[in-house]
């Protein structure tokens, strides 16, 4: 007896142990999936799911995925348990057993409707949870005007309000939790109390040959009818999730396929090469967003794209890095790219993580990337130099300065890179930086790279080979198409 309860005990840890692995496995391949998927959406998959639903997918379906493992035998084995354990309690004493499994089965609808109700407590007081947090961080932003105007008390009254519904939700969720545990411990006792009554008032005799063996298998019986209610809807659970992780697996790639990227060394003498091309940004698109696009860049050339707002400038970048659905034609890259988008980004750590991004520091690269952004004066004038954190949380740039960031985070990693795509880098700065980064930076330490710069001033555009002009080409009877043409 005690060696079949300890090889029980071990045997159903193991299962455990090996289940809660394979579930933590499969969250790590969920999410993997998740993020790889995410870099290969289109741009209309992109529109139909935001980030938010993104992280929320890695974070709380994968979890649920994960919760539901150690449940898939639970839920086949336990009723097979509760068939073999009732048999033996009826060869046992008979017709009594059927008190005592009508009230085991009690307990299920009992749980369920606990649960449920747990499950909207939670659910309501992680809305005032997320209230309270919002409000509190927004105060925290703006504590020096709080502490201007004397709010404080104003605002702690509309927090301590929140708090104060949220700890009603916590208090009723508790009680709950306490009614729920209290029932797990107290049924067991009632239904060994009426089987033994029923079994009483049936006529039976209660002696401690058929009081151990009975108390044994309702032991055994209470595991398994505890178990499926909570293992039915943690696997529900996962299932839904499973059910959102694959909606999201199944949205739209861009395809690869036109696009051919060959080692620096390789054959062929261009950098770059856009035969024939015809993009759209998402393939329902009626009309193409460029089409009739040829275009052939050297090594080592630096080639300006001038073009009209709006005609299709970054979205010819967009189609060399293979974000635009190709339909005719193909990309033929030599090397590996380095972008600077329009939109500059920074992250929320010091300048010099942002310029570094990931690789070691080179105090002599470093130096003559600074120099080559201009960034010298900016940093001069910052309270803790490079060392000084930038983004949402620490001192704001403007928008000429995150573009040299930006311009300095792509050079810092010219070794690595050998196609250079610039979209419009000088926008945000005055003529005289400007000048400073054409020279020493696109001109300068960028020379032995292809360069494709989309560029507005024409002293600069001078500069370049013979520029690429984007132009829209409008007829009567034809949408508005785009077309790379037309060597000045
Ligand atoms: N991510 C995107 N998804 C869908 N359509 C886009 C996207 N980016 C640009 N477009 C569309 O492509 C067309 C060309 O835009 P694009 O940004 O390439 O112009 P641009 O020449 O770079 O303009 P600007 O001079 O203002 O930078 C526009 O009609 C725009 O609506
Ligand atoms: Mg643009």
């Amino acid at each position: 007896m005690q060696l079949v309860n300890e090889a029980n005990s071990l045997l159903i840890n193991a299962k455990f142990y090996v289940l809660t692995q394979v579930g933590s496995v499969s969250r790590a391949a969920v999410i993997n999936a998740i993020y790889e998927k995410a870099l290969r959406l289109s741009s209309s998959a992109k529109q139909s799911s935001t980030m938010g639903e993104t992280v929320n997918l890695m974070s709380n379906d994968s979890q649920r995925i994960y919760e539901a493992f150690p449940f898939w035998n639970t839920v086949w084995s336990s009723p097979i348990t509760i068939i073999i354990c009732v048999i033996l309690l009826i060869l046992q004493i008979g017709l009594a057993t059927l008190a005592s499994v009508f009230l085991m089965f009690c307990l299920i609808p009992l749980q369920i409707m606990l649960g449920r109700k747990i499950g909207e407590l939670r659910r309501a007081m992680t809305k005032h949870t997320d209230e309270r947090v919002k409000f509190m961080s927004e105060i925290l932003q703006g504590i020096r005007v709080v502490k201007l105007y004397a709010w404080e008390e104003s605002l702690a009254k509309v927090i301590y309000d929140i708090r104060e519904r949220e700890l009603a939700v916590i208090r009723t969720q508790a009680c709950l939790k306490a009614v729920n545990m209290g029932l797990l411990f107290f049924w067991p006792v009632l239904v060994t109390m009426a089987t033994f009554i029923v079994y009483s008032l049936d006529g039976g005799t209660v002696n401690t040959q058929n009081v151990f063996v009975v108390l044994a298998f309702l032991n055994v019986l209470r595991f398994p009818v505890i178990l499926i209610p909570y293992g039915i809807a943690t696997i529900a659970e996962g299932v839904v999730s499973a059910g959102r992780i694959d909606r999201f697996l199944k949205l739209e790639e861009i395809s690869t396929a036109h696009r051919t990227q060959v080692a620096v060394g390789e054959d062929g003498q261009s950098g770059l090469e856009v035969v024939g091309g015809e993009f759209r940004w998402a393939k329902t698109q009626p009309y193409p967003t460029l089409e009739n696009l040829n275009l052939q860049v050297k090594s080592g050339e630096l080639v300006a794209v001038i073009g009209h707002v709006g005609v299709g400038k970054s979205s010819l970048f967009a189609s060399m890095l293979g974000e635009m659905h190709c339909s005719q034609g193909r990309v033929n890259v030599k090397g590996r790219i380095a972008y600077m988008s329009q939109e500059n980004w920074i992250r929320n750590t010091s300048l010099r993580n942002n310029i570094l991004f990931g690789l070691p520091y080179d105090e002599e690269k470093y130096n003559r990337v600074l120099d080559a952004a201009a960034l010298r004066p900016d940093i001069a004038i910052l309270a803790e130099g490079d060392a000084t954190e930038i983004g949402e949380r620490g001192v704001t740039l403007s928008g000429g300065q995150k573009a040299r960031v930006s311009l300095a985070r792509a050079v810092y990693r010219n070794e690595l890179s050998d196609v250079y795509l610039l979209d419009d880098p000088l926008s945000a700065v005055d003529m005289n930086v400007g000048r400073q980064m054409m020279y020493n930076c696109i001109l300068g330490i960028l020379k032995q790279k292809t360069r494709i710069v989309i560029l507005y001033v024409p002293t600069f555009v001078a500069c370049c080979s013979p520029p690429v002009r984007i132009v829209r080409s409008v007829s009567s009877d034809s949408p508005p198409v785009c077309c790379c043409c037309a060597v000045q």
